[in-house]
């Protein structure tokens, strides 16, 4: 198995042409708290922050994401020149990044709106966005979490997880190096978020593989969980989706939906 080293991902990103600064843990609570604190001290744009290992890993809606170190876990921090509106479309365009360095592994690589990664309907990556804007709208910075399951089986995830998420080397007989994943993934999201200004491409790649459009799915904010059919995703990156009791139609910019998979065993909702 690679081990994740400063070194080596300094080489991997010389190799594939950028340099980047990076801040290397061997293990922390979160590169997403340390990110922030950076962000505030005014560090440099395009900054890394690596862990080998997160004792307390973040995810979406306050939940935990689990670092035990056989995945990768970094924060990149960001200030595009941009309004506080666009936050969602970077959140997007993480998504993207991801997907393609994974679809290089293996197939069936999708998203599930906003951005977590799948790959044959089990989870194998979180992303945590988080950003800060100033008084006028514009954003300060934009901290990029990601954390993907790189090494091991479903099964290491205990009974809560196992029937819903994946690893990498489950799906993929192609050799792993986490360094060179980190790096391509750290090259697309750059990539990406240059292209902001001119962002539908990046949206239409986005709406390509995303695992819900045309499902029904429940949209979960808060308490209230609601049964609809999602029509489309629009290019700031909401979800268009109609109420089935109702019929209403709703735009949808946070928040969480919930799609029936099929089975690996007795559990089969996400
Ligand atoms: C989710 O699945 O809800 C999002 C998970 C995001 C996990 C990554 S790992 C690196 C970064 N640091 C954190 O604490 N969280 C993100």
């Amino acid at each position: 198995m690679s081990e994740v080293k400063k070194e080596l991902i300094e080489k991997t990103l010389e190799d594939i042409g950028i340099t980047g600064n990076i801040i290397f843990f061997d293990e922390i609570d979160s590169t997403n708290n340390v990110a922030k604190q950076l962000a505030i001290q005014k560090i440099e744009s395009n900054t890394l922050v690596v862990a080998k290992r997160q004792s307390c890993g973040r995810g979406r809606l306050g939940r935990s994401f689990m670092s035990l170190g056989n995945g990768i876990y970094f924060s990149v921090i960001l200030r595009p020149d941009s309004s506080v509106e666009n936050s969602l479309k970077i959140t997007s365009g993480a998504a993207v990044a991801v997907r393609r360095v994974l679809s290089k592994y293996c197939d069936d690589v999708k998203i599930k709106w906003v951005n977590d990664i799948y790959i044959s309907e089990k989870k194998v990556c979180g992303i945590l966005t988080e950003a800060a804007s100033s008084d006028g709208g514009t954003l300060d910075y934009v901290v990029v979490g990601i954390g993907i399951n790189v090494f091991g089986r479903h099964e290491d995830f205990g009974d809560e997880l196992s029937d819903i998420v994946t690893t990498l080397e489950e799906n993929t007989n192609s050799l792993l190096d986490k360094n060179l994943l980190i790096a391509s993934v750290y090259k697309e999201l750059l990539d990406i978020i240059s292209e902001l200004d001119s962002f539908n491409s990046v949206m239409d790649e986005y709406r390509k593989h995303n695992i819900i459009i045309g499902k029904s799915v429940y949209i979960i904010r808060g308490d209230e969980k609601r049964l609809a059919e999602v029509i489309d995703i629009d290019n700031e990156g909401s979800l268009i989706a109609v109420d089935e009791a109702t019929k209403e139609q709703m735009r949808i910019s946070s928040g969480e939906v919930s799609i029936r998979f099929s089975k690996r065993t007795d559990r089969n909702e996400n």
